[in-house]
């Protein structure tokens, strides 16, 4: 993708995901329609919907060409990245959306032939957007993120994973991440995969962990995390697929054989 279609293509999504968040922000204390999708704790809100509505009619008009993946199943049923596609999570958090009116995120990508060229995590409350271009550095906002730290010990990591990690389950030992919990300085659960990849772009968690992610909840935050230097892969160590789902070790590259190794030794 050269540069001036890249350029372009940023500005129009950066455009759109503020307005969406504008949207949202304006609309955050009106009665919600709440749904439950694959199980009771899975929400989705009229709102989620009506995100994606516009962020898809918006690319549709401009980029006629453009794929998209999109959560709420107004983009495409796609076998290929190849060509421009677009992945978008309207909200990340749902359920922070439905409960705190806050800490959710709207997460958009654009992949061009399978690479990661764009990526935005806006955290609509906070009016924080995270937002990189492959190879041009990871902001949020005006800022730019650092490096990972180099001096980084495990010891004094802060890891950040659901309680699933910690309760018997199909995918690691849970005793073996009791011992990696009592290792590391701390642990944390933010309830938008989206916002906690941006986290450890920014360096404020270490390392984050999930068993089973979609495409549209990582796409966004692998780009972005990569583009500070960050390492992401699955929780095997093996490199993702982002048209299926995938578990996900996101980190500090200084921390990540260990994180791997106890994964490695308590894997079913
Ligand atoms: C969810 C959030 C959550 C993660 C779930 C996702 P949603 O996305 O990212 O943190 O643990 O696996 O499904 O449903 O709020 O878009
Ligand atoms: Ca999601
Ligand atoms: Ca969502």
């Amino acid at each position: 993708m050269d540069k001036i279609n890249r350029d372009k293509l940023y500005l129009d999504a950066k455009a759109w995901v503020l307005e969406a968040g504008e949207q949202i922000r304006n609309k955050i204390n009106e009665p919600r329609v709440i749904e439950t999708k694959s199980n009771p704790d899975d929400l989705v809100t009229e709102m989620d919907k009506q995100t994606e509505k516009f962020l898809v009619e918006k690319i549709k008009a401009t980029y006629s060409d453009h794929y998209i993946i999109g959560e709420e199943g107004y983009g495409d049923e796609l076998t290929s990245l190849q060509g421009t596609v677009w992945i978008i999570d309207p909200i990340d958090g749902t359920m922070n959306f439905v409960h705190q009116q806050k800490n959710f995120a709207i997460s958009v990508a654009v992949f061009h032939d399978g690479i990661g060229e764009i990526g935005l995590i806006y955290d609509v409350m906070a009016d924080e957007l995270y937002h990189a271009k492959r190879s041009e550095g990871a902001f949020k906002n005006e800022e730019l993120l650092p490096e990972p730290r180099q001096d980084l010990k495990l010891e004094e990591s802060i890891v950040d994973m659901n309680h699933y990690f910690l309760c018997p389950n199909r995918i690691v030992d849970e005793k073996i991440m009791h011992q990696m919990i009592r290792t590391v300085r701390g642990s944390r659960t933010y309830g938008s995969a989206a916002l906690e990849l941006a986290y450890v772009a920014e360096g404020i968690i270490d390392a984050y962990l999930s068993m089973r992610l979609a495409p549209w909840d990582i796409a966004a935050g692998v780009v972005i995390v990569n583009e500070v230097g960050g390492n992401v892969t699955t929780l095997d160590g093996e490199e993702l697929n982002m048209l299926g789902n995938n578990s996900i070790l996101a980190c500090n590259p200084k921390i990540q054989e260990q994180l791997l190794a106890f994964i490695k030794n308590g894997r079913k």
